[in-house]
């Protein structure tokens, strides 16, 4: 059977018969079968969330996982899908889409080991997670926090919550802005989105965290730099 170009990067919602362009036995089809039979989320967003996760896992397993401005959460529960040893993740973002329920559901209903391991929190990211809080409650040491197009500064609000709690973290960063973004001395020497980037990477270091950058495709999204770090001294145990 012949397709129309299938654009990894469309905003167009994953309908219940496009479940025919995924016909493999592997993960990734069937994550994005279970996706089409939720029948609500954008394509790009379930092509974003495969791609990150699955390079995360790579490198960090286990651990409670944060997913902050997450959104629909879709990479919350690939996390756990990818790595049953993390207990759970944790989604937090300020608004709760009206369809992440619906997208939860269709995965538990193909991985019902999921069930009552994605929960959500509303609550806006600039004051969240500072106080002192409960295990649980905020991220902590061990605990791996995640974010995919936390945009423009929002993504150094997700870096510091992660570096102050000393837990690993892993960004898809999104809407450099050079207005609202911290800007290094550098950056006229480099496109501003990128010299925003290699400064929040040598700030990890500077923290004592081991980075890795890759890319995701860019078919998928052109904002496709992936920053994954972790304290350095978990990474020499
Ligand atoms: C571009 S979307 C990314 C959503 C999801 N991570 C994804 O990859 O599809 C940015 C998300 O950040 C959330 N957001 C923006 N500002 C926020 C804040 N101050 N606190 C919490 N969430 C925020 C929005 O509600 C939105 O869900």
């Amino acid at each position: 059977m012949s397709h129309a170009p299938h654009a990894l990067g469309s905003r167009n919602v994953l309908r219940p018969h496009q479940a025919e362009l995924f016909p493999d036995d592997t993960l990734k089809h069937r994550v994005a079968r279970a996706i089409c039979a939720a029948n609500c989320l954008p394509r790009k967003e379930f092509y974003e969330a495969w791609e990150v996760a699955r390079r995360v896992r790579r490198r960090h397993r286990g651990g409670r996982v944060w997913d902050l401005a997450a959104g629909h959460g879709v990479l919350a529960a690939l996390l756990l899908i990818l790595d049953d040893s993390s207990p759970e993740a944790v989604c937090v973002d300020r608004r709760r889409p009206p369809s992440q329920t619906k997208v939860l559901a269709a995965l538990e209903a193909r991985w019902p080991r999921l069930a009552g391991r994605v929960r959500f929190v509303e609550a806006d990211l600039s004051s969240w997670g500072q106080a002192p809080a409960e295990v649980g409650d905020a991220p902590s040491e061990g605990d791996l926090v995640v974010s995919a197009h936390a945009c423009g500064p929002l993504t150094d609000v997700v870096l510091q919550r992660a570096t102050a709690a000393g837990a690993r973290v892993a960004v898809l960063p999104c809407c450099h802005d050079k207005r609202r973004c911290e800007v290094p001395s550098f950056a006229p020497w480099l496109p501003v989105d990128v010299a925003i980037d290699i400064a929040r990477v040598t700030r990890l270091e500077a923290q004592g965290y081991a980075v890795h950058t890759q890319q995701i495709p860019a078919a998928v999204t052109p904002k496709n730099r992936l920053i994954i770090a972790a304290p350095a001294h978990r990474t020499l145990s």
